[in-house]
């Protein structure tokens, strides 16, 4: 397929001040859509509005899929990108569970990359600052019956944006859901599927009434192993042991959170996928066993956790303060991404 590129000829004006987490949006976007059994007209153009019918299949059912991953330009000016094939590869993944047609993932990854050397002007470059990319796919069938859709449009915007918490890399606090449930085996809950956000914005707003920054997940069956966290991975050190949830059908695959587990056994760190018993995390937490708690995710990259709540009551964490693994994650992390540190693992590509 040919990729037509159609430039603005009205460029906006850029945000100045606090950049927040996905607010404003770039001169351009990559579009292609789905007709006939293939994809056509891929073009970067002008950041435009769709113009789509009220009976259009993505209102109706929430048949729609989205990834998340990061351009960064640092101080010598060059433009990197962060292992963003596998969020093309996991996009397809998630397409297949709701029967989405799939992306060929090497021509939109050349999209990509030229849509962001396009508005290359609009990446921050202030410390925690990054653009962020936002690929989608959403069903556009104007038909009422429950069926796949038989049209698509795929789109890639991009975001210049600071930190994913309004309070930045102050631990957060995380509520333990336990009346609802994000996910279930045999659901939707291991693909970034658009409903899976939906169906947890409830608990997030009552957790946020009571002054928590985000829900922390149990299983959907028993509500007795933790799963993850509203936007992000969750990773938990006990007696200088790193655990994070198994991915066993209902956890969302990060790739912040593989990216965390091969860096910590890189360096030799044990890293432990497995269930872990919300109960373990109390007796951790009142013991002083449980050292440190992050979470994990392409907009909220390495967030510390300082306390959380169960059952109405609240427990500290590391004397809520960030933690020494958390911060060597952090960054090592970072560091790989802006460049500050070498890339041993190539996961980085320079545009
Ligand atoms: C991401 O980390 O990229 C996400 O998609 C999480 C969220 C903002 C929904």
């Amino acid at each position: 397929m040919e990729l037509k590129i159609i430039e603005t000829d009205k460029k906006k004006q850029k945000p100045s001040g606090a950049l927040g987490f996905g607010k404003y949006f770039t001169d351009h976007m990559f579009v292609m859509e789905y007709d006939d059994g293939k994809w056509h007209d891929a073009r970067i153009q002008p950041y435009a509005p769709f113009t789509l019918q009220p009976c259009c299949s993505v209102f109706h059912y929430g048949q729609g899929v989205f990834e998340g991953t990061k351009a960064y330009k640092n101080k010598k000016g060059e433009v990197r990108l962060f292992r963003p094939k596998d969020n093309l590869l996991r996009l397809n993944d998630s397409s297949d569970r709701v029967c989405i047609p799939p992306i060929d993932v090497d021509f939109v990854l050349d999209a990509l990359k030229k849509l962001v050397m396009l508005d290359s002007d609009w990446i921050p470059t202030d410390e925690g600052t990054s653009l962020y990319i936002r690929p989608s796919v959403i069903a556009t069938e104007n038909a009422l019956g429950v069926h796949a859709a038989k049209s698509y449009i795929f789109f890639i915007i991009l975001s210049p944006s600071g930190s994913y918490y309004a309070h930045g890399l102050e631990p957060v606090r995380l509520c333990v859901e336990e009346k609802y449930v994000r996910a279930a085996k045999g659901g939707t809950g291991h693909h970034k599927v658009i409903g899976n956000y939906a169906a947890s914005l409830k608990a997030g707003e009552q957790a946020a009434l009571k002054g928590y920054d985000q829900v922390m997940w149990l299983d959907g069956k028993e509500h007795k192993y933790v799963e993850e966290v509203g936007s992000m991975n969750i990773f938990f050190v006990f007696d200088g042991v790193v655990k994070t949830p198994a991915l066993l059908g209902s956890i969302l695959p990060g790739i912040t959170r593989r990216s965390v587990i091969e860096l910590l056994k890189s360096e030799g760190v044990t890293v432990e996928e497995c269930e872990i018993p919300i109960a373990d995390v109390i007796d951790g937490a009142v013991s002083g066993r449980l050292e440190e708690v992050f979470g994990t995710g392409t907009a909220a990259v390495i967030s510390p956790v300082g306390d959380f709540g169960y059952r109405g009551k609240d427990y500290a964490v590391g004397g809520g303060k960030m933690g020494k693994i958390t911060k060597h994650v952090y960054e090592t992390l970072t560091g790989i991404q802006t460049g500050k540190i070498a890339d041993p693992f190539g996961w980085v590509i320079k545009l």
